[in-house]
């Protein structure tokens, strides 16, 4: 299934402009979207032409610096020499901007979340759809190399996640207590504010859809919301937990995404990910086709805009049995492959970043421009990231398991293997 079910029967996407960058109108002129427009800098496939904020007065100093106009959202919204409305905006009020620039004839660039609750979601995606516009929603995960690699990895060795895992522990040094973020009615609570990246992560590799959640949340005393979250998603046979926990320091941050294969092992440090170690215990054409894959230009492709990009490949003899098993399955054991994959280590983090989001800017602009392409992260896997969440932010209210109803179902793994945007 696609992530737009009618591909390039809608409005022509260039109009008249064939060759010309996507123009753009930023609506959110706060941190992440002041960061937006340092990104598009270096991305000469989008410029930014308008920017607007409620708060017209930082709206209009970042207008400013960025050589755009400054003009009221709803001017933003419909603005003639505009093509896509970039929402950079608080979570609740994603849904009804994204919805009005569709309905001006606009293509998104949406902040995640897509939206605040799965029934918003719903409709955004449902718009998109109906009208033929491109929604990218910006999880940056999906267009990280690091975690692309590792999909690679698994999909060209028949690997299944037996278990995922995401510890969060990261910084609440800048979310003083009256930020909107501790506000749930503004940004929808942990699992739907920050959450939604990592139940999205999480479906780059487990390929069985969700099906139920099991939650607990807590506080420090007298917070407004929960601080300190956990979930678990029930996907088929696998498991995936994912604690996020807005408590630290910013120089005591540490993140962990694990994915379990039984005979194999990805550990991903870093909330962006810069760098990852495979574990695989293989027989000798297992170890072939990975040794190939390292050297193939697919893999080697994915990181190929960022200087710090490596990966290398150690091989040791296990002593013992050829063959193993785990959860009743027989595989072959005789090697054992360290892979370690660098975007430059923690150092490289804000590049990474910039590179991430600078490609989603890419995809939006090559989804417009080229028939029939599909954003690497559209609406329907970022609806059922929202429907996850909001799952989980209920599992964790009712204190009992709370079913996953049924949301579009993601591209499959391999759709996301062949996708074009690269950094
Ligand atoms: N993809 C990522 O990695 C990433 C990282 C950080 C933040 N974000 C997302 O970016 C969004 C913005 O976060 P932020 O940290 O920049 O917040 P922020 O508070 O710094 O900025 C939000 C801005 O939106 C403006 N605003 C509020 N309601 C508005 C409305 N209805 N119309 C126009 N402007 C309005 C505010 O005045 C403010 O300037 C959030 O959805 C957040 O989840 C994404």
């Amino acid at each position: 299934m696609s992530d737009r079910s009618t591909p390039g029967s809608g409005p022509p996407r260039r109009g008249d402009r064939p060759g010309a960058p996507t123009r753009l109108a930023l609506v959110g002129a706060g941190r992440f979207g002041r960061f937006i427009l340092d990104v598009t800098r270096n991305v000469p496939q989008v410029a930014p032409v308008v920017v607007a904020d409620i708060a017209s007065e930082q709206g209009a100093r970042l207008a400013a610096d960025a050589g755009c106009r400054a003009t009221t959202v709803e001017e933003a919204l419909v603005a003639a020499d505009v093509d896509a409305v970039v929402i950079a905006t608080p979570p609740h009020t994603h849904a009804e901007l994204a919805q009005a620039a569709l309905r001006a004839g606009k293509d998104v660039f949406c902040e995640k979340p897509l939206a605040a609750t799965p029934g918003e979601a719903a409709q955004t995606r449902a718009l998109a759809e109906s009208l033929d516009r491109v929604v990218v929603v910006d999880h940056v995960m999906r267009y990280n190399p690091l975690l692309r690699a590792i999909q690679t990895v698994q999909h060209h060795l028949g690997l299944e996640p037996v278990r995922f895992l995401f510890e969060n522990d990261a910084a609440d040094e800048s979310l003083p207590r009256d930020h909107w973020f501790w506000d749930e009615a503004s940004s929808g609570g942990i699992f739907v504010e920050h959450g939604v990246h990592f139940f999205d992560a999480a479906t780059m590799f487990v390929t069985e859809p969700a099906t139920s959640v099991t939650a607990v949340s807590t506080s420090r005393q007298g917070w407004p919301s929960p601080d300190l979250v956990t979930a678990t998603v029930t996907h088929g046979d696998c498991l995936a937990t994912h604690t996020h926990s807005f408590t630290h320091a910013h120089r005591c941050e540490r993140q962990l995404m694990r994915i379990d294969y039984g005979s194999a092992e990805a550990r991903i440090a870093g909330w962006i990910p810069v760098e990852a170690v495979l574990d695989l215990h293989v027989d000798p054409a297992g170890e072939s086709a990975v040794r190939a894959l390292v050297a193939s230009p697919e893999l080697a492709g994915l990181g190929r805009g960022l200087d710090g990009w490596h990966v290398g490949v150690q091989a040791d003899d296990v002593a013992g049995d050829a063959e193993a098993m785990g959860r009743g399955r027989h595989f072959g054991a005789s090697r054992r492959l360290t892979v370690t994959l660098s975007l430059g280590g923690e150092a490289a983090k804000q590049t990474v970043y910039a590179a991430c989001v600078a490609a989603a800017l890419r995809d939006l602009h090559g989804c417009r421009t080229e028939p029939g392409r599909q954003p690497l992260s559209g609406p329907r896997t970022a609806e059922a990231a929202v429907v996850v969440a909001d799952c989980a932010t209920r599992a964790a209210a009712l204190r009992r398991a709370v079913a996953v109803p049924t949301a579009p179902r993601p591209r499959p793994l391999v759709d996301h293997l062949s996708a074009k945007e690269t950094l």
